[in-house]
């Protein structure tokens, strides 16, 4: 009854879809030709290359000047929307035992009243023509700044070069939230670069290592039983997956959540341990008729400190286990923080592209953000008076 009022409303995400849906004798997920047709514009392929685009966003990353006054930033603002600002999250939660300055990520048409001269500001647009981010970069250029940008194209670009802001240039065509390589990895490449902290290269390399060898578990090419992302997929399929992370896992919760979102067109909600335990939990006592519609997918520390994972244990035990339709668990892998991270991050983005070919939609069109931009244009047109602003003030 209860499945067949969640079928009844999403036709499309029918559970009893997964079991009869075969080709040829393999399952979907098997099935590359067929998976081929659906994913048009080749999100798999784009996937695949993650480790090599990490590479590449090092050594980009590395040819890039800065002035000597960058150095010693007080405060960090990182500035963007979206798939252009989940690096930023990632940045905080990565930094947050390393090093002595404050992080926080502006998803914002202004910037908060402390940024100032001393502030540091990563203004990031995968297209460069987010209104939002441009008009926060106004803001921060008429506060002076330290700004760099990262982009591939647009205004920001095109507002950089006028005003001299140091820019990290990066491929075109891809889907922003797919080139999370490149909108993330120059973060920690310039703090290093600026002296904030050592060893991020050394990080980054083993972490890369460590993803070409979960590529192999995960692409495509590997069948479904011994392909984890594949199971998960096929285990969550008609459900709202849940995730949650903790501690430093809280950004990747995050962006496994929007990569449901945009990759597998599906509802999806992030929450973190501990701070769950004291309001999202009791969301668990309301009637199954919700709660059996949300499966959860728990993201885990091997090395999780033994306060934590009693509390994780104890909460799938007491409440999780009984009111959710399933709990899946997604353990980290590597022996760094930014290892552990990524690893998370790699499966949660193969996982949220084989639930999209599950559910029969296309991976990479995001047709609704696409037109919510311009139906907004069409309204107030910001960029065009933020441009004149930059324009006078570039002649300065
Ligand atoms: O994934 C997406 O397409 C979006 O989340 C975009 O990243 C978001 O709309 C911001 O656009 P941009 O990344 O080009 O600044």
């Amino acid at each position: 009854m209860l499945s067949y009022t969640y079928e009844f409303i999403y036709p499309q995400y029918s559970l009893k879809r997964t079991k009869t849906r075969r080709h040829g004798g393999d399952v979907l997920l098997d099935n590359i030709q067929q998976i081929k047709k659906i994913d048009s514009q080749n999100m798999f392929s784009v996937l695949e290359k993650f480790p090599e685009h990490c590479e590449d966003a090092i050594k980009r990353t590395e040819s890039l000047i800065l002035p000597e006054r960058f150095r010693g930033p007080e405060k960090i603002v990182v500035l963007g929307m979206g798939g252009s600002a989940i690096g930023g999250d990632l940045f905080r939660n990565w930094l947050y035992d390393k090093a002595e300055i404050p992080v926080i990520v502006s998803r914002e048409y202004i910037l908060p009243k402390f940024v100032d001269k001393e502030t540091l500001v990563f203004a990031i647009s995968y297209s460069g023509n987010t209104e939002e981010t441009l008009s926060g970069f106004l803001y921060a250029v008429k506060k002076s700044c330290m700004i760099i940008s990262i982009t591939s194209n647009g205004r920001l670009q095109d507002f950089s070069r006028q005003l001299g802001v140091p820019t990290v240039e990066i491929p075109s065509g891809m889907a922003p939230r797919a080139a999370i390589s490149y909108l993330f990895i120059p973060l920690l490449i310039i703090f290093e670069k600026l002296g904030v902290i050592s060893n991020a290269r050394e990080e980054i390399i083993d972490a890369i290592e460590l993803l070409k060898r979960i590529r192999e578990e995960i692409r495509l090419s590997t069948p479904t039983e011994e392909n984890i992302a594949k199971k998960s997929a096929m285990e969550i399929k008609g459900t709202v997956p849940l995730v949650y992370g903790q501690r430093y896992l809280e950004s990747v919760a995050k962006r496994m959540k929007c990569q449901f979102n945009e990759n597998s067109k599906s509802l999806s909600g992030y929450d973190f341990f501990p701070e769950l335990n004291h309001n999202e939990t009791v969301g668990w006592e309301g009637p199954e008729i919700f709660t059996k519609m949300f499966s959860v997918i728990l993201l885990r520390d091997p090395d999780e400190p033994p306060e934590l994972k009693n509390r994780i244990d104890i909460t799938i035990k007491l409440i999780l286990e009984k009111k959710a339709k399933k709990v899946h668990q997604l353990t980290a892998r590597g022996s760094t923080k930014l290892a552990k991270m990524l690893s998370l991050l790699y499966i949660g983005d193969f996982l949220s592209v084989y639930l999209a070919i599950l559910y029969g939609v296309d991976p990479t069109p995001v047709k609704i953000i696409t037109r919510l931009k311009k139906e907004l244009e069409k309204k107030i047109d910001i960029v065009s008076s933020i441009e004149k602003e930059i324009r006078e003030l570039a002649k300065k």
